[in-house]
């Protein structure tokens, strides 16, 4: 027994350093190559020219190659994006995450709606005890630029149509690539005037 554990912690320890060495590696020129494809939708800055499609610019590293080897592995299914990153090794989609990683990031206003951005705000930074709901801020970041050690995304200067869909599949179940459902049990317990209130007070976080 004492011998089986001593090797799942060499096992897992080496696959800690080759997460690491793949990010320490990631090359950014490279991945400018390989992302020629994506500009179509997510923009040649990776600021996409429609709500349907995420900015990509400035999003955390480690968020982006994560979500790039989802999609690959069918661990979230993206229909528009068939075929784009099948052939993607683990290192490629860390050199593609490095590229827009490093990028601008989009910010962008609230609408100018006081009673809108206070409860966007309020839900964000305190979050909603009654309904169970936790403050985004604690792992979003109180300034929205998400947590890349922890893979927490950034939220700001996101789409506010994309933010509102996403949040409601994770509701719905069918995004369901957020370890341990974090994202899913969240999203189920806010109501359409909450997902819009929060996605329009992010826009202009930073
Ligand atoms: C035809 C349009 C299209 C193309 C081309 C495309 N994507 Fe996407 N991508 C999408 C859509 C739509 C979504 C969001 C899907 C959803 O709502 O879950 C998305 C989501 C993503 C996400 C997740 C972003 C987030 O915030 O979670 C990443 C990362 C991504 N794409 C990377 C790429 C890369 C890298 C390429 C090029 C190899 C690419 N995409 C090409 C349409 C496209
Ligand atoms: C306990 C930590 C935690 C809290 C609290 C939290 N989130 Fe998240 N959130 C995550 C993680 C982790 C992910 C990435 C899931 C994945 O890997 O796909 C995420 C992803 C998201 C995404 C998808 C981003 C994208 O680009 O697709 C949105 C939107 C989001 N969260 C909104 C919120 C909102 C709004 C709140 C507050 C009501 C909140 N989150 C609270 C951990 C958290």
């Amino acid at each position: 027994m004492r011998k089986l554990l001593a090797s799942l912690a060499i096992t897992m320890g080496a696959v800690g350093v080759a997460h690491a060495d793949l990010q320490a590696d990631a090359d950014a020129a490279a991945g400018r190559d390989k992302a020629q494809a994506c500009a179509a939708c997510h923009g040649q800055q990776g600021i996409s020219p429609s709500g349907a499609f995420p900015n990509l610019a400035g999003q955390q590293a480690s968020y982006l190659a994560k979500q790039i080897m989802d999609i690959r592995d069918g661990n979230r299914m993206v229909a528009q994006m068939a075929g784009q990153v099948d052939n993607y090794s683990d290192q490629d989609a860390w050199d593609v995450a490095k590229y827009f990683a490093e990028m601008d990031p989009a910010l962008g206003q609230a609408e100018d709606d006081e009673v809108l951005i206070e409860r966007g705000r309020e839900l964000y930074r305190a979050g909603n005890m009654a309904k169970g709901i936790p403050a985004c801020s604690a792992c979003h970041s109180p300034t929205g630029e998400g947590i890349g050690s922890a893979v927490y995304p950034a939220l700001s200067g996101q789409k506010h149509d994309y933010l509102v869909s996403t949040l409601q599949d994770f509701a719905a179940g069918e995004r369901a690539n957020d370890p341990a459902a974090i994202m899913r049990s969240i999203a189920a317990k806010m109501s359409d005037s909450d997902m819009d209130a929060v996605s329009n007070y992010v826009r202009g976080l930073h």
